[in-house]
């Protein structure tokens, strides 16, 4: 199969989104040696603004005014039976630049308008596209589908119809962290299940589809996870102010990955200490709250001290999914299950990390 992937992420190999397309990719071309992938990225392309002039439509060759990488475009996708759309959800549709390309395939088309018989309107593809398959892979910041991915959905609706399936991703910016592997990972598992079934059988099951409008975190905590997730300075913020901004805000999010742990009636109290930035503070978990507390008059006899340096906290928090270099992620689940295991023996310890 001759497969081309339209990565048309802003932030190009850095995509959230790609981790999904990537997984899809897996499961698609498992076991057979059968495929060609060609990725087009497209902000690497240089493709102009359609201009609405329709030299496309009034000349006999039906070719755009410009002659910059459409043209590249135009004879990969020709030459594609599965053509995968990556894209963010911007705006509740797509990026600019994705929507510019969209807009320069003008050409494929004819000029005269006929119905659907769906209803609506239509021009027909210009050459025989065959038999190609379209998936549009998406994914959001918001963790919910409403008042947000609907205009996207219909557009390739509209565009492609029955010939096109979507995954579209709620929460999707936990996908580049290596942090949130644990929990992204059913997610891509489904993404693999539904590359195979569309291998084998031209479609993604419903029951897969299902899988694949499930959230990747509980509402709370992903609200925990994003709302901490912004580190606001200016030209007059200090380089220690900026990591001790990090630094909490990192911590904020911590609590939020602990779902699941059985904490009891008693509380479990990690504190967490920055000697250089003179910053303290504890993560209090029991059965039914978690929360972090900055003020020292809340705080209670600890279970786990971290005297903590700053520089490699913030680096082991952000380490990124694929990254090679530096790739150790610290687990904070690790942390709170130790934590906890010392809560019940009624022992404390401090670790230097
Ligand atoms: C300019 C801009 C607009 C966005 N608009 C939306 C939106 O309308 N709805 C939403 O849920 N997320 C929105 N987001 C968040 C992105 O969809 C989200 O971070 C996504 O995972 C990015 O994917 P990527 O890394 O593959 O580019 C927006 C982000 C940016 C930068």
């Amino acid at each position: 199969m001759n497969i081309l992937v339209v990565n048309g992420s802003p932030k190009g190999e850095l995509s959230n989104t790609l981790h999904i397309t990537q997984a899809f990719l897996e499961g698609l071309t498992a076991g057979s040696h059968d495929h060609q992938i060609t990725t087009f990225t497209v902000k690497d392309k240089h493709i102009e603004f359609c201009t609405g002039c329709f030299h496309c439509w009034s000349h006999k060759d039906g070719k755009c005014i410009f002659k910059d990488d459409m043209v590249e475009y135009t004879e990969l996708y020709k030459a594609a039976d599965l053509i995968i759309f990556n894209t963010p959800v911007y705006y509740f549709g797509m990026p600019a630049r994705l929507k510019n390309l969209l807009d320069r395939t003008l050409p494929f088309h004819l000029p005269e308008i006929v119905d659907r018989k769906e209803g609506g309107q239509r021009h027909d593809y210009r050459w025989d596209v065959g038999n190609k398959k379209i998936v549009l892979i998406a994914t959001c910041g918001f963790y919910s589908y409403e008042n947000n991915t609907e205009p996207l959905v219909k557009l390739f609706d509209i565009c492609f119809g029955n010939a096109c399936e979507k995954i579209i991703c709620p929460e999707g910016t936990l996908f580049s962290l290596k942090v949130f592997e644990k929990e992204t990972a059913p997610y891509l598992a489904s993404a693999r299940k539904a590359g195979a079934e569309l291998a084998h059988d031209g479609r993604i099951s419903d029951s897969t589809r299902q899988e694949l409008i499930q959230r990747t975190f509980g509402v709370e905590d992903y609200l925990v996870l994003a709302n901490n997730n912004w580190v606001k300075t200016d030209e007059n913020t200090t380089e220690e102010e900026k990591k001790r901004l990090t630094v909490r805000q990192r911590i904020h999010q911590m609590p939020a990955l602990f779902t699941g742990i059985p904490f009891t009636e008693v509380p479990t109290v990690i504190e967490m200490t920055f000697p250089a930035l003179s910053y303290t503070c504890q993560m209090q978990m029991d059965a039914s709250r978690r929360q972090v507390t900055e003020d020292a008059s809340e705080f209670l006899p600890y279970h786990l001290r971290m005297v903590m340096d700053a520089d490699r906290f913030i680096s082991i928090s952000a380490v990124r999914v694929n990254q090679k270099k530096g790739g150790n992620a610290y687990d904070p689940r690790k942390l709170a299950e130790f934590a906890l295991r010392l809560q019940k023996m009624g022992a404390r310890k401090e670790i230097k990390g």
